[in-house]
């Protein structure tokens, strides 16, 4: 999606030609709950169209050509603009999800380089594992009390992709199986090992061995990405972030088994700034008999 002042670059004024007007505001606010389903319908008619809206013209497109165009050939020319930038700025200051060109190139350079670091990375790793360790307490707690759980506590990027992930798995009870294998064979640990043996076997050579969670967990961005990709804008915390869901769903998975609260619940997406399910998830834990 690219907003524009829908100006074709080097065609004679004259000839000036624009790309069909597919929508406008009224019927973007109609269309506001399933605002990704209607523009993909659109996107069927026309591979390029406008929407027309009050205070900013969109121009969308899933033309192969265009999108290798913007993101890649010609990049430089497609940065944010000042109205995205308007609107993170309360909240986000300079920061790297606002800013453009040179203040982007820089700060995304240094937060790569911060990223990258062994001693980031193992820090995170423990953080990543206190933290699922006393989420477990909180499981536990709901399990003995035959009481439901709402895992959807807030909206960023990984709660609302673990969220869905626990939701496809859900659905695809033969995956789950398979993900609890694999956890097992490259942890090499006792049935009965508690939460504290299972974080401490989670080695990055145990996390590397399961290929079969990292591809489950690509699926279910695939299916439902909490944000959409921007070529070279992609995320500079992928690593950490399969890092930290592979933590948390081998920690969990292999502990517990997760049963929608509504058997029949239908996830549906909220149109919001990340993906997330609408109404939250509702589950119940039961601990996992491995024997
Ligand atoms: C499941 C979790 C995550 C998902 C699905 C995700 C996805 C994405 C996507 C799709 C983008 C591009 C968005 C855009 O251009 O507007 C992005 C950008 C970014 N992500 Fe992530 N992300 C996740 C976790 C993380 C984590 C844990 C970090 C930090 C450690 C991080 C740091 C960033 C940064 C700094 C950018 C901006 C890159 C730029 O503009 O050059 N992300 N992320």
């Amino acid at each position: 999606m690219i907003r524009s002042h829908a100006r074709r670059v080097g065609t004679d004024l004259k000839k000036k030609r624009y790309h069909p007007i597919a929508t406008n505001f009224f019927r973007t606010l109609v269309n506001f709950s399933r605002r990704h389903h209607y523009l993909t319908d659109i996107a069927h008619k026309y591979k390029t169209f406008r929407a027309y809206n009050v205070l900013i013209d969109y121009v969308f497109t899933t033309d192969p050509a265009n999108v290798e165009y913007i993101l890649k050939t010609n990049f430089a020319n497609y940065g944010r603009g000042w109205y995205h930038y308007s609107v993170l700025l309360d909240g986000l200051g300079d920061g790297i999800f606002a800013v453009d060109g040179e203040k982007w190139l820089h700060q995304r350079k240094i937060s790569s380089n911060v990223l990258s670091t062994k001693i980031v990375k193992d820090f995170s790793t423990t953080v990543f594992k206190t933290n699922v360790v006393q989420i477990a307490g909180i499981i536990s707690e709901a399990a003995t009390c035959d009481k439901a759980i709402e895992i959807q506590a807030r909206r960023d990027t990984m709660v609302s992709s673990l969220t869905w992930f626990i939701y496809m798995l859900y659905k695809h009870p033969h995956i789950e199986e398979k993900i609890v294998q694999e956890v097992r064979e490259a942890t090499n640990l006792k049935d009965s090992s508690s939460i504290y043996e299972v974080a401490a076997s989670l080695t990055d050579d145990a996390l590397d061995k399961m290929h079969y969670l990292h591809a489950s967990l690509s699926e279910t961005l695939r299916l439902h990405p909490a944000i959409p990709l921007a070529g070279p804008r992609n995320c500079i915390g992928k690593d950490f972030a399969y890092r930290q869901a592979k933590i948390v769903c081998a920690m969990l998975l292999r502990s517990y088994i997760f049963k929608l609260s509504d058997e029949n619940k239908v996830a549906h997406y909220r149109t919001k700034i990340t993906l997330h399910i609408d109404g939250g998830l509702y589950v119940q834990a039961f601990p996992r008999n491995l024997n």
